[in-house]
């Protein structure tokens, strides 16, 4: 068993493969957190430690004991209330006004398997594979009971957090605040990972240290957002990639979010992640429940890149589901939007898909543009029905065409939004987020449908299904290109809610697509990576990584995405010179070894090419098909900092270290260019390995002690890859 309770001490202790969780019901019944780290058979509760601090209360029943403060006790999941006057992970608030609540244990149940969430995305796991931890905590003056819960993946060192609150008093109350996870450490110094960025420069990481101010990111959009990606990390100070202990948290949720770190008077430091609490004061009626979305932590104590590498198993395997789960049975795709915006016929695709299947392209992808009246981004959504006039052609016509050359057929939806110049908004306004008597923010041009709504979800379902029934589609990607300003229902939901219902309703919509349409692949988007997350990938295995496509921003791009997400779940694509978002002009060798290292296709106009250059993407659609197992299922390395260093380069290893993938993109050129050597890693120590091109053989304790040499004397942006297969 992975759970343990030690009834005399009141220990529980969480064992996975590498690491140990621990926590103790105290004299008092207070849950408080002992350890998390290195796995061990040790009882960590010596740590606590009592003294007389001035200004940190104690709670009325320890009696004249001084020394007892929660302000000071590491807790499990703090309230605000009980004289922690730290950042809590709960507050509640009665009808009358009084805020805090004062938690304590009342019991526990520990079940095989991993518990689900219902209506939002969750760790899946086999009986075998999982054991799910419920910790009941009890506030007896409201009679509010909160349920901890802890799903447990022993082999992936992965230990899943959420939480339940259950409202069994006469009166309702209003959560103010419910966070999902919350760490406390007596001691340490550690840095604070997170992923910052902006439209088209998604997730560059920032570490800065946690000190006696509190960082707080997070996103109040109502989507997890270009700005800041739900997923902290938290490193010992000296810690690397490939040493020291190292945290994360990575929120499965696709809406606002908050991510909290502060070291304290005393200088423990908590970590805490969760909904984001602003425009959030969810009544909870008598007898009815709340839940709090998942975190997913893991702990490593050796380096960041561990810390991914169990991030990226566990999204791979027990968050993505469906058929297209593995990186193995997704299709190499085109994709039209590059090739020709909005501006198509039924033609211009076939032509598409013709010079595609020649290059051995496996599906052909119609963005924006097909439906209503949508020739520009000003009008048209919510009007899904094919403009046949535009297309010259039925939308059946045009698929089986595309089908006939050997493709398979993707289209693209934005099923979330509204435009006011569309049928839709004419019969149904008030179906948009608008408060009243205000003009309502306008993103792209286009509002928000109010997706907390079950008619408005139900209508657009229909629409999106009547589509998808018409013709051979395969792939949908489902894109949102706004952020949510004007939170306000016309519906009877509280306005409290909206935001949270909103995600219900979406999480629906998804749900019950992939149900009625097991063979599609969804791929998520929003205007590129807004809403990269954990929460998405439950339903969408892959998410269209930027909007910027450019080869060089990429590797930073996917380099800050790597630290929370698997290459399997990241879209990338060869587009076109110069590169539409930067005017950068890159070899089209670069471009492909960077788009390999995601859920690889092409966003240009073939058509455009020279043969030289088709011959080349012949060749890297090879190449590909014969990787993408190794790539998806092998261990990823990051080798540089393409932030800092000159390079990027990255590397993926086979989980029996036989083959390895190294990667590297020249970021700088400079005259008589210095040569830069990138040190392999994960290698069997003591083997060869030989480069499938060259035949040349290496001795893996060199490529890892010294590296191997990019030698770039002249050109901007070269770049190098190897295939390593260990030697007999
Ligand atoms: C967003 C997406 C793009 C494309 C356009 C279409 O920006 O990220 O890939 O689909 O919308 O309007």
């Amino acid at each position: 068993m992975a759970i343990k309770f030690n009834e005399t001490e009141k220990i529980f202790s969480i064992h996975t493969k590498n690491s140990t969780y621990q926590m103790k019901v105290d004299a008092y019944g207070f849950l408080l957190h002992l350890y998390y780290g290195r796995r061990t058979d040790g009882t960590a509760d010596y740590l606590l430690t009592y003294a007389d601090r001035g200004f940190s209360g104690n709670p009325y029943d320890v009696g004249q004991d001084r020394t007892y403060s929660l302000d000071a006790l590491p807790q499990e999941f703090p309230c605000r209330g009980n004289g922690d006057f730290r950042s809590p992970a709960l507050d509640v608030k009665t009808a009358d006004g009084v805020y805090g609540c004062d938690l304590r244990y009342a019991g526990h149940r520990v079940s095989t398997g991993k518990y689900s969430i219902p209506g939002l995305p969750a760790v899946h796991a086999g009986e075998g594979e999982a054991e799910t931890l419920e910790i009941i905590l009890k506030d007896e003056a409201m009679n509010l009971q909160v349920c901890l819960l802890y799903g447990i993946l022993p082999e992936l060192d992965v230990i899943t957090r959420a939480v339940r609150v259950q409202n069994d008093g006469k009166d309702s109350v209003f959560l103010e605040k419910v966070q999902s996870a919350c760490l406390d450490f007596v001691g340490g110094r550690f840095d604070l990972l997170t992923f910052y960025g902006r439209h088209a420069m998604e997730r560059n990481m920032q570490r800065t240290a946690v000190t006696h101010v509190c960082q707080r990111i997070g996103s109040r959009r109502g989507t997890s957002s270009h700005q800041y990606n739900p997923l902290l990390l938290l490193a010992e100070q000296d810690a690397t990639e490939e040493h020291g202990a190292c945290y994360a948290m990575s929120f499965v949720y696709s809406g606002g979010f908050q991510g909290e770190a502060e070291r304290d008077q005393y200088n423990q430091t908590r970590m805490m992640l969760g909904l984001c609490e602003e425009q959030f004061s969810y009544p909870l009626a008598p007898g009815s429940v709340f839940h709090a979305p998942e975190v997913i932590m893991t702990y490593s104590g050796e380096g960041l890149g561990q810390v991914s590498r169990n991030l990226h198993k566990c999204i791979n395997r027990h968050v993505c589901r469906g058929n297209y789960k593995n990186l193995t049975s997704r299709p190499i795709l085109v994709n039209s939007w590059e090739a020709s915006y909005f501006h198509f016929d039924g033609q211009t695709i076939r032509n598409l898909a013709r010079e595609a299947a020649a290059l051995g392209v496996e599906m052909l992808v119609m963005d924006d543009g097909w439906f209503g009246k949508r020739d520009d981004d000003n009008s048209g959504l919510g009007d899904w029905h094919v403009n046949e006039k535009k297309l010259g052609c039925s939308l059946k016509e045009l698929v089986d065409d595309v089908n006939a050359l050997g493709l398979k057929f993707g289209i693209w939806f934005e099923p979330e939004m509204i435009n006011e110049d569309s049928a839709l908004y004419r019969a149904h306004p008030d179906w948009a987020l608008a408060r009243p008597n205000r003009k309502p923010v306008r993103g792209r041009g286009q509002l928000v449908l109010d997706f907390s709504r079950k008619e408005v979800v139900d209508a657009i379902f229909d629409q999106v299904c009547d589509v998808l029934d018409q013709a051979n589609i395969e792939y949908l990607k489902w894109d949102i290109n706004r952020s949510i300003c004007d939170v306000y229902t016309h519906g009877e939901n509280s306005q409290e809610t909206v935001l949270y219902d909103y995600m219900l309703g979406l999480y629906d919509f998804l749900e019950r697509l992939i149900n009625r349409y097991p063979n599609l692949l969804i791929e998520g988007c929003s205007g590129g990576g807004g809403r990269f997350d954990a929460g998405m990938l439950y339903y969408t295995p892959q998410i269209w990584c930027s909007d910027n496509t450019d080869a060089v921003d990429r590797t930073r791009i996917q380099y800050g995405t790597s630290f929370g997400y698997p290459v399997s779940t990241v879209g990338s694509h060869v587009s076109a010179v110069p590169n539409h978002q930067t005017g950068r002009v890159v070899s089209l060798k670069t471009r492909g070894i960077v788009a390999m290292s995601g859920t690889f296709g092409y966003e240009l106009d073939f058509g455009r090419l020279s043969d030289a250059e088709k011959d080349e993407i012949r060749g890297q659609i090879a190449t590909y098909k014969d990787l993408a197992g190794l790539i998806q299922n092998g261990d990823y390395h990051r080798l540089s900092n393409p932030f800092t260093d000159e390079t990027a380069a990255w590397e993926v290893v086979s989980e029996d270290k036989d083959e390895a993938l190294v990667f590297a993109v020249m970021l700088e050129i400079h005259g008589n260019m210095p040569v830069s050597y990138i040190k392999v890693r994960g290698l069997a120590p003591g083997a060869l390995y030989m480069d499938m091109e060259t035949k040349k053989t290496y001795s893996s304790d060199i490529l890892m002690e010294s590296g191997l040499p990019l030698v770039a004397w002249f050109g901007s942006h070269q770049s190098f890859y190897w295939h390593l297969k260990r030697q007999a």
